[in-house]
């Protein structure tokens, strides 16, 4: 569902992606982890038609990503790490907006909306998007692209400005999208998210993909420790003697 050849992404003389090959298959929920500035935002960007890359491949639904921009983008659902709304429209408004700009089947999309309001509390349809806070932003926005039910669901650090119920609830919700056939890709910077969230984890620094697998294939591909957190710091080259000392001198 999710594939690349060698993709890679430089912003002059900085390499923000390296060669990167991903093959991701239906069903899966893949976890792209790496610590600030790693380069899993661009590799996002990229894999959902936001910005071009320098140079590689990318293929989606198995189509290649230039030659079915628009095809590509009807079928796939994106929730950035910015969630950009218009402040001037209500909730309900904006619902109505992505109802009419996708082609979706209203009744089916409604019904699957309320059902995650309803269990993600968003009660504020009648307010105006710009007196949101980021959280609340964050569930509409993953209410409305969960409502089209996308075959690809690409989410950004989804679970940032999240409550710890609402973040709990976001994972059952992609757990049955994932059951239901969706691919998932999400980044993010929080070890015990991937841990508990994905089944299958990319481990992205300073643009290369440095492990890939299953916890346990992390675990006998070098990095060291029981959970996710050590195997991380120690691929990612971070040790705790460093940590403590910068965070001393703090
Ligand atoms: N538009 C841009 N122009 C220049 N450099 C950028 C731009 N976007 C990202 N970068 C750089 O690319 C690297 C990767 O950034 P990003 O993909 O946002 O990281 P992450 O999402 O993993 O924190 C960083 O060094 C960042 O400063
Ligand atoms: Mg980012």
């Amino acid at each position: 569902m999710i594939r690349t050849r060698n993709l890679t992404k430089k912003f002059a003389e900085k390499i923000a992606v390296n060669n990167l090959n991903l093959q991701i298959d239906a069903g899966e929920i893949y976890g792209f982890l790496g610590p600030n500035g790693a380069g899993k935002t661009t590799t996002i960007k990229m894999l959902t038609g936001i910005l071009y890359p320098t140079s590689g491949e990318i293929s989606i639904m198995g189509k290649n990503i230039r030659k079915h921009e628009l095809e590509i983008k009807r079928a796939i659902g994106v929730v950035p790490d910015e969630p950009r709304m218009y402040h001037d429209l209500r909730g309900k408004e904006f619902v109505s907006f992505i109802m009419d700009i996708y082609d979706v089947d209203r009744e089916e999309a409604k019904k699957r909306f309320d059902e995650i309001c309803d269990v993600f509390d968003i009660d504020y349809l009648d307010e105006f998007i710009g007196e949101y806070s980021h959280g609340m932003s964050q569930k509409l926005m993953v209410a409305t692209v969960l409502m089209r039910k996308p075959k690809v669901l690409f989410l950004d650090e989804p679970t940032v400005g999240l409550d710890a119920r609402s973040a709990r609830v976001l994972k059952m919700l992609l757990r049955k999208y994932a059951d239901e056939g969706s691919t998932i890709f999400m980044t993010t910077h929080i070890l015990e998210i991937a841990e508990k969230m994905c089944e299958r984890i990319g481990i992205i620094n300073e643009g290369d993909l440095i492990a890939e697998g299953t916890l346990d294939e992390l675990r006998a591909s070098g990095g060291k420790g029981e959970h996710l957190e050590d195997i991380f710091l120690s691929l990612t080259g971070a040790n705790d003697e460093e940590m403590k000392e910068i965070v001393e001198g703090l």
